[in-house]
């Protein structure tokens, strides 16, 4: 993915050959020609540089990068602000508007450019290591309790194995696992007193745990390497028939990645021990997974996809059992014999 870079600037011949040089070098650039195009522009392309002139006639450029710096979605977007003076407070000016650099001129393009690709080499450092953070603390929700311990990382290897059979790319399974692990990361905005409540949640608390599919995709956009996995962690709640939340989507609006956590929330889910019942074993889950597709809760054609992908499997381990048996003498157990 090319890197973006968002150029604020007034309309003027060196703002174009600025524009026509970074296109060149293969970055998708886009102009700003005042402040609130600027801030508004910033907030919804997510940036991987803004190149700040300081030449509006209404905003100061410091005072524009520290507007900018305010929204929490902008603070890991390096801003450097490219004012003429010679003043030496000018750059302690810059540092506390939340400016990555502070360029008082630019002898050239070329030199400009060694600039950028520091900044933006600095940036993705900075990205993988808040990813490797976000990891960490969506490990950490699971912690507080064992029957949620492990769900993550089943989630992941569902959804990858699943994206595998339906034949995704590698990239789109390199995102479904990732998705996997961190689709719940939002509860960690969640009270303890109502993620760990033994008992059934009352309607407000409900209505606080139907927030963490939102609170998730807040605490990873601002990573460049967690923007495509954001749909999946906002949606991984919708249902078919639009009764889910957080934003009640139908049917095909649902995203793919999105739908395909579903059905491995509600597998994991199932055969998992609750404190109010044990784990339902694999071929009571699937059913279940049947009849929810069968009252258009999750998609059918995919629960139709995993309950073939696990047919197969069990289909495997019965011959493996029945192999094992005939060589010992002895009758494979029929706990889990049925085959769906
Ligand atoms: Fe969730």
């Amino acid at each position: 993915m090319s890197p973006t870079i968002l150029l604020v600037d007034v309309a003027s011949s060196e703002r174009e050959n600025w524009k026509a040089f970074l296109q060149e070098q293969s970055y998708k650039v886009f102009t700003a020609r005042d402040a609130d195009t600027a801030l508004r522009q910033c907030h919804l392309l997510q940036p991987d540089l803004v190149l700040l002139h300081d030449t509006l006639p209404e905003m100061d450029g410091f005072e524009l990068c520290r507007r900018l710096k305010e929204n929490p979605l902008n603070q890991l977007i390096p801003v450097v602000v490219i004012k003429r003076s010679s003043d030496p407070a000018e750059n302690s000016r810059g540092r506390n508007a939340g400016a990555a650099d502070f360029w008082e001129a630019c002898t050239s393009l070329v030199e400009g450019l060694l600039r950028i690709e520091s900044l933006l080499r600095l940036k993705s450092y900075m990205d993988e290591q808040a990813k490797c953070v976000v990891l960490s603390l969506a490990h950490s929700i699971e912690a507080k309790s064992p029957l949620i311990q492990g769900h993550s990382d089943r989630m992941a290897e569902y959804a990858v194995q699943f994206g595998e059979s339906l034949g995704l790319e590698e990239r789109e399974l390199q995102d479904l696992r990732v998705a996997g692990l961190l689709h719940d990361i939002g509860k960690v905005a969640v009270p303890d007193s109502i993620l760990l409540k033994p008992g059934p949640l009352s309607a407000n608390e409900m209505e606080v745990v139907r927030q963490h599919p939102v609170f998730g995709e807040q605490i990873c956009a601002p990573l460049r390497s967690l923007r495509r996995i954001l749909p999946a962690i906002r949606h991984h709640h919708e249902r078919m028939d639009g009764s889910g939340y957080p934003d009640g989507l139908r049917g095909q609006q649902i995203p793919l990645h999105a739908r395909i956590l579903q059905v491995a929330d509600i597998y994991d889910a199932l055969t998992t021990a609750r404190p109010y019942r044990i784990a339902l074993t694999s071929e009571e889950a699937l059913e279940i997974l049947r009849q929810e597709a069968l009252h258009g809760w999750i998609d059918f054609c995919l629960v139709r996809e995993f309950l073939r992908i696990h047919q197969s499997e069990q289909e495997f381990q019965l011959r493996g059992r029945s192999m094992l048996a005939s060589y010992y003498g002895t009758t494979p157990s029929s706990k889990n014999s049925t085959v769906i």
